[in-house]
């Protein structure tokens, strides 16, 4: 478990029309890292970033950016980050078929792995590759779209991973519907990494609300 919780900005709620812009205003008013989702119109009804957006927006920061794959075929797109510039790569848990072999490839592209969990699925038939795996991201969600309500079970469920990951440096996430009121309650049951779109984005201040966020990192 991280030392103090970290804010990632999920770039899926920015305006597309100025994605820099955000993302500057975003990092300069504190946010820890960017979190990007692509979505093939398949495993998800939507349709979201790509490889290009990473591209265009990477000389722009010096921030991690984690990639979630919310997509059906991970093992096709692999190629895709075999350049420098992603920190973690997320897979759907249930995306995923042959895990030795995904997670070999993505770590041999100095990538860290991490793996996503659907509100409805079973978290504990996953602790078996906690060992093989850095970061555990549970979607409080639906994946698809962003601007969704949390599952109230949501905190229940960060602290069944916390407890089945032991003292390991298991780092753990908690992404969709996080915003300014349960930030507190996802920070106690174990969250190291809010990811936030729309409370970020969709906020009148984004300078501002960062800033509440830190807050709230601060006083957990
Ligand atoms: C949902 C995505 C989230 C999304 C969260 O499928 O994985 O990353 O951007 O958005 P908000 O914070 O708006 O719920
Ligand atoms: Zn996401």
């Amino acid at each position: 478990m991280a030392d103090q919780a970290q804010l990632s900005a999920s770039l899926l709620a920015a305006d597309f029309g100025r994605m820099r812009s955000d993302l500057q205003r975003a990092e300069a008013a504190g946010v820890h890292r960017f979190h990007f989702d692509f979505m093939d119109g398949h495993y998800v009804p939507n349709l979201a970033l790509t490889p290009q957006h990473i591209k265009a927006l990477r000389p722009f920061s010096r921030l991690p950016f984690d990639v979630h794959l919310e997509l059906a075929n991970p093992e096709q797109v692999l190629e895709f980050f075999a350049w420098e510039g992603v920190s973690t790569l997320i897979f759907q848990a249930d995306t995923i078929s042959d895990n030795s072999q995904l997670f070999k490839k993505a770590r041999s592209l100095g990538l860290r792995v991490g793996l996503s969990v659907n509100p409805d699925e079973s978290i504990a038939p996953l602790k078996g590759l906690f060992s093989e795996i850095d970061h555990f991201l549970v979607l409080g969600v639906q994946p698809g779209f962003g601007g969704q309500s949390m599952h109230p079970g949501t905190p229940d469920r960060m602290r069944e991973v916390r407890e089945l990951a032991g003292n390991g440096n298991l780092e753990i996430s908690v992404d969709g519907g996080v915003n300014l009121q349960n930030a507190g309650d996802l920070i106690a049951a174990g969250a190291d990494v809010l990811v936030a779109g729309t409370a970020i984005f969709g906020a009148e201040n984004i300078t501002e609300t960062i800033k509440a966020f830190s807050d709230a990192l601060n006083k957990a």
